[in-house]
């Protein structure tokens, strides 16, 4: 029997129960949340990789980095089109084949931006297209003329409702006038479908996340803050203001250029729109080449976390804050988690227990009591109000045992979050993970959830993945530059997250192969939460007590299926949830699927 006393609550469920991090590893970000689909956007990732030279008709023409025109300090590199021959009826032009493609989509309009000037002996404008890499023109617009000063130009393109969603198509700017012998200069290129409520997001992906109803944004997640050297961290302040002003990085954790047209900005907005805080990670001072700040140098490291979070909660009268508000958010956002760091365990110095995180949280607790800190490693040295737990494994059953996990964890200690975790069972080919290993996920969420009092949340890592370049094996939700779709880690997720009440409510299950957590709302509705790992159905009685009426009909969300399946961009809802209705009273039957996640909501009073 699986009961519950509806009247007895155990604990409030956080607000921050289920989130997301979000890294940009796997493209997550570059190429994937930012919505650009235009890469190299700045000439920074292998020289003008990426970019190539356009020609038709006898057009002719070359592309080459220049150095020689910066268009400003943090932006000096520019893709220099000589153009050799334009004569009417000839086409020369530069192209960019995207992030493993662009993405079009029917009765679209895209809006490209790019800074662009001429040495002066070119006289005309430009086109700009989205066209298929064999040269169909979809959406075009025109610029009338180009100049021999650096101006930034935006254009809109609409592309028709026969346009089919594919994505081997190229973003082409090309020559519109005389030239032969003359050069055009081009940086900071963009192109952007419509983004999520206008904020520079890619829709698809967003609306996604924002249908888990996560709690919190773990932003900039994982080894992304932290990055290889001291030059390569996520260096906030330089991911602020104007897109062109932004000199972007080496994402050296995970291999490609990052423009940080995203930003610290970006990463607030996300959590912001979706209803869920930001849990912001700051630089604390360790590079994953084992570079340690030393105490007498990490000053300036806890002057700019201090700087950032007054970026993020400070008044608008305030330095920072007065930035933010420039950058068009008057308002402080919504930040009561700061963690210091990312798995500084691996830190071998025993540095951050020492000086590192002392030294960031005395300066952040002075300054912003209110907040609560995020140590990601042990500390004896200082006060820690919550400690980040990373899991993986490959083990499709790891996290079912894992499911009693907070149930001895002392009361009278820190907090914990768990900042990542998952089965790790993707393929070289699929960057998403099996039912089974789904399932298995889902049980340990269960504890968690029981155990709200002292698990604070736990965000699923990593949130996205492309499918043409990944460097994490199992990843939530996986995309290529068209189409997107979520694992059945994913489907967990939304059901937690579209299940789960305000209360963990008692419960007890006196049988075996089931993991269950039961909540309800404030206002009555009940969630029954079962993993069943087993592949076998089980068969249970629920009973429901400690109220008086229950509405007849009940609402079963179940997620069942192959365990070994997955989901992928040709099978996008292999694994899927079904809703169904059941007969519900205060003590009725179910079965349980075999490999199955099933969240039972009833209503009481
Ligand atoms: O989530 C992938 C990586 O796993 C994160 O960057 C890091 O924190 C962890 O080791």
């Amino acid at each position: 029997t699986l009961s519950a006393d509806v009247n007895r609550t155990t604990t409030s469920v956080n607000k921050t129960q289920f989130g997301d991090i979000v890294e940009d590893i796997n493209h997550s970000v570059e190429g994937g949340l930012g919505a650009n689909m235009v890469r190299n956007s700045t000439m920074k990732e292998n020289g003008i990789g990426d970019w190539s030279a356009v020609t038709a008709g006898g057009g002719a023409g070359a592309v080459a980095l220049d150095t020689t025109q910066p268009l400003n300090a943090a932006n000096g590199n520019s893709l220099k089109l000589s153009i050799t021959a334009n004569a009417r009826g000839q086409r020369v032009g530069v192209a960019n084949d995207g992030f493993y493609g662009i993405g079009l989509r029917p009765s679209t309009t895209y809006t490209a931006t790019f800074f662009a000037k001429s040495d002066g002996a070119f006289h005309g404008g430009l086109t700009v297209d989205l066209e298929s890499t064999t040269g169909t023109v979809y959406a075009k617009a025109t610029v009338r003329s180009v100049g021999s000063k650096w101006t930034k130009y935006s254009v809109t393109m609409t592309t028709d409702r026969n346009t089919p969603v594919f994505t081997a198509n190229r973003f082409v700017i090309a020559a519109d006038g005389v030239g032969a012998g003359s050069s055009l200069y081009f940086d900071v290129v963009t192109c952007r479908p419509p983004t999520y409520h206008d904020s520079g997001l890619r829709s698809d992906l967003m609306t996604q996340l924002a249908a888990t109803k996560p709690g919190f944004f773990r932003v900039p997640g994982g080894n992304y803050l932290e990055g290889n050297t001291l030059s390569t961290y996520f260096d906030w302040k330089k991911s602020i203001g104007a897109i062109e002003n932004r000199p972007g990085h080496q994402d050296d954790a995970w291999g490609y250029w990052s423009t940080d047209q995203v930003g610290l900005k970006g990463y607030l907005d996300m959590a912001e729109q979706t209803g869920a805080q930001p849990l912001l990670a700051v630089f604390a001072g360790y590079t994953l080449n084992h570079t340690v700040v030393p105490r007498d140098q990490l000053a300036p490291y806890v002057q700019d976390a201090l700087d950032e979070i007054q970026y993020v909660i400070g008044g608008a009268d305030t330095p920072w804050g007065a930035k933010r508000a420039a950058d068009g958010h008057p308002a402080p956002y919504d930040l009561h988690y700061v963690e210091i760091g990312n798995e500084d365990w691996f830190d071998g110095t025993g540095s951050y227990n020492s000086y590192r995180f002392p030294m960031f949280r005395d300066a952040i607790k002075a300054a912003y009591p209110q907040l609560q800190l995020i140590a990601t490693a042990t500390v004896t040295s200082s006060q820690v109000d919550v400690i980040d737990d990373h899991y993986y494994s490959g083990d499709t059953s790891y996290f079912t045992n894992a499911a009693h996990a907070y149930d001895g964890t002392s009361r009278n200690g820190p907090k914990h979050l768990v900042g990542e975790y998952a089965t790790t069972n993707g393929t070289n080919d699929n960057p998403t993970g099996t039912l089974a290993g789904a399932v298995s996920e889902a049980g340990f969420m269960t504890g968690m959830v029981r155990n709200a009092d002292v698990v604070i949340g736990a965000s699923y890592a990593p949130a996205l993945a492309d499918v043409s370049s990944f460097q994490w094996p199992t990843n939530e939700i996986a995309f290529d530059a068209s189409t997107s779709y979520g694992s059945p880690s994913y489907w967990v997720q939304h059901i937690f997250g579209n299940n789960t009440g305000d209360y963990v409510v008692q419960s007890s299950f006196t049988g075996t192969g089931l993991n269950e957590v039961v909540t309800r709302t404030k206002s009555g509705t009940v969630y029954i939460t079962v993993a069943n790992p087993t592949g076998s159905p089980v068969t249970t009685q629920v009973a429901l007590n400690g109220t008086t009426s229950i509405r007849p009909k009940g609402t079963a969300t179940v997620l069942t299926g192959d365990p070994n399946a997955r989901n992928s961009i040709t099978a996008p809802n292999a694994i899927a949830p079904a809703t169904s209705t059941f007969a519900a009273s205060k003590s009725f039957g179910y079965t349980f699927p075999a490999n199955s996640v099933v969240a039972l909501k009833v209503e009481t009073s």
